[in-house]
């Protein structure tokens, strides 16, 4: 198995500037690459969350190398603000999320991510909860059609659906394989060089794990954390992740939208906001990044900074 490679980690660390003595919260783990980068720039203390049981394992090597800077948290960055307060920790200098699986988890055919090798048909980033073979086969044709349309954006999503809910008839639908060669089967390839199994994958793994609520959740709940000073930073590789970010972020900082759509990348400012915007247009990786993981295609980062003026608001609401 392949490790993970870390996307724009470079402009990551230049983005959350850790300085030392500082806390941190990295909330996606995964191999550690973010974690491991913040603890060699800076004197500092990191907290780490992921909710895959096997990658808090694997941070206990990391954890050894940073002896009492690195502590690991097993649980999901949307609970954030219990875990950290059941661990003592009640503010933060920056939060860093880093959405979506790891190789480590694609890379695994067991995990069921994957429609490149079959496996059983999973997707669940932790170790309990509905699996993707358990919304294959228990949906309606028409629940299905939506999933896909909605958080794949995939438009032969009915044609998809009527196919799964077909073969479904015959036997459960339980492995990778089978599913992709069902959409495969309605969809045939492109000249995109894009499976057509993907858009469908990808709508499944974003619902087994409510990873869009997982990052609304998350965002409320950094920003009650952050200190003066304190950054967020968010790393998303989905335009729906992406948008909830962008919108999240351009409120807080007291700005919206602007209403002309001959400028609707513009952005109004309302008086005194406790957060600065760091990127008003997201960073992108670097084309040298782009061309070495292909992964890192489609990342964007933008980030948030708490005006000195405020601070955390981790007490009783
Ligand atoms: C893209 S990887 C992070 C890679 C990491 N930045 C690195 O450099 O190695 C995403 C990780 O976040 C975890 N993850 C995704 N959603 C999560 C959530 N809601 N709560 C906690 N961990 C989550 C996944 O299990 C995965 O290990």
């Amino acid at each position: 198995m392949s490790g993970h490679i870390p996307v724009m980690l470079q402009q990551m660390l230049d983005t959350l500037a850790p300085r030392d003595g500082g806390i941190y919260l990295d909330g996606t783990f995964g191999g550690g690459g973010y974690s491991a980068a913040i603890l060699e720039r800076a004197a500092c203390t990191v907290w780490a969350i992921d909710r895959d049981p096997t990658a808090i394992e694997r941070g206990a090597e990391l954890a050894a190398r940073f002896p009492g800077r690195l502590h690991l948290l097993h649980g999901r960055f949307g609970d954030m603000l219990s875990l950290l307060t059941n661990a003592g920790v009640t503010a933060l200098d920056g939060v860093v999320l880093d959405i979506g699986v790891s190789s480590f988890q694609i890379d695994d055919p067991a995990r069921g991510f994957s429609f490149r090798a079959d496996g059983p048909l999973d997707m669940r980033m932790g170790n309990h909860g509905t699996t993707a073979a358990d919304l294959v086969n228990s949906l309606s044709e028409r629940e299905l059609a939506d999933l896909l349309f909605e958080l794949g954006e995939e438009r032969a999503s009915r044609r998809i659906a009527r196919a799964i809910v077909a073969a479904r008839r015959e036997a459960p639908i339980e492995t990778t394989g089978r599913l992709a060669a069902i959409i495969r089967a309605v969809l045939p390839p492109d000249r995109s060089g894009i499976d057509p199994a993907t858009r469908s994958f990808q709508a499944l793994r974003i619902k087994v794990n409510d990873e869009l609520g997982e990052i609304e959740r998350a965002l409320h709940q950094a920003v009650r954390l952050l200190n003066p000073g304190g950054r967020l930073v968010v790393v998303s590789f989905h335009s729906l992740e992406d948008r909830i970010v962008k919108r999240f972020m351009a409120d807080a900082a007291g700005r919206a939208p602007a209403p002309s759509r001959h400028a609707p990348d513009s952005l109004t400012a309302r008086p005194s906001p406790e957060f600065n915007l760091l990127t008003v247009k997201p960073l992108r990786p670097t084309a040298a990044e782009a061309a070495a993981n292909p992964r890192a295609r489609s990342a964007r980062l933008r980030a948030l900074e708490r005006t000195a003026r405020t601070g955390p608001q981790t007490g009783a609401p």
